[in-house]
């Protein structure tokens, strides 16, 4: 049975998105069959953030809601191990039924060895509909104070939902901004209280990528992308040591 992961954040625009994007292509590149779903309702851009905004997709609702199958989800044109469902635009978060997104991840289990939830800001409803039946949750935090007390926030809102497979991805690092601000790592962790899952620097080419309708992994070898595949290995188990 495959292994559903929700990433979430607390604050808005720590970068889930490109995040989720990013571990998707190197989870699918690394030879895994991946599912990702956009469950950002109503603010949808992970087809973005794949490169593949310019495909029409399926939303995850037309499945919940039985009028198309999983096997119709958009296969990534340059990963073919990789399937995608995007979020319905005009259907609140509180109309989708749990029951009916639960039968829906539990098939997509059932044909992919990863589904990753890509979360919308915030600890509300749509932060529980994507952490609520997940195995694993990747917090995505930045350094900066708010994002790192969000994400501490957000930890104690999945500690209470019982979640107990909770790391944390700092994102857009900048180690030369660390050192001015006087902070470690090990600093952000403590205040965050979250265990690290890995790294990812402040790269442009997260942002380039996208501004070319490109897949962040197809259009960057070093930076982001190396990270996102160093990132990829951990969640397969592999031991592979963090890089700043
Ligand atoms: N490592 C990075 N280096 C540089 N830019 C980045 C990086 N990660 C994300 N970004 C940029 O930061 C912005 C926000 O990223 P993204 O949309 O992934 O965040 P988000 O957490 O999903 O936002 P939201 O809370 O609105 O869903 C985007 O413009 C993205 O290109
Ligand atoms: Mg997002």
């Amino acid at each position: 049975m495959g292994e559903l992961i929700a990433v979430l954040s607390g604050k808005g625009g720590t970068g889930k998105t490109s995040v989720c994007a990013g571990l998707a292509e190197a989870l699918a590149l690394q030879g895994q069959q991946v599912l990702c779903i956009d469950c950002d309702v109503g603010l949808r851009n992970l087809d973005i953030a794949l490169g593949i905004s310019q495909i029409g997709a399926l939303s995850f609702q037309d499945v919940c809601q039985e009028h198309y199958g999983l096997d119709m989800a958009t296969r990534h044109p340059v990963y073919p191990n990789l399937a995608f469902l995007t979020a319905p635009v005009n259907c609140p978060v509180e109309n989708i039924d749990a029951d009916s997104f639960c039968r829906m991840l539990e098939q997509a289990r059932s044909r992919f060895a990863y589904v990753l939830l890509d979360a919308p800001a915030g600890i509300e409803a749509g932060f529980r509909l994507a952490a609520r039946f997940a195995d694993r949750v990747i917090l995505v935090t930045g350094a900066e104070p708010a994002a790192i007390r969000d994400a501490s926030r957000a930890g104690d809102v999945l500690e209470l939902m019982g979640k107990e497979n909770v790391r944390m991805i700092i994102n857009r690092l900048d180690p030369k901004m660390l050192d001015v601000m006087g902070i470690t790592v090990d600093d952000i962790m403590d205040q965050a209280g979250i265990p690290l899952l890995g790294i990812v620097p402040e790269d442009s080419q997260v942002i380039l990528a996208a501004a070319f309708y490109q897949p962040l992994l197809g259009y960057g070898k070093k930076g982001a992308a190396a990270a996102c595949k160093r990132i990829a290995k951990r969640i397969q188990g592999h031991k592979v040591p963090v890089k700043l």
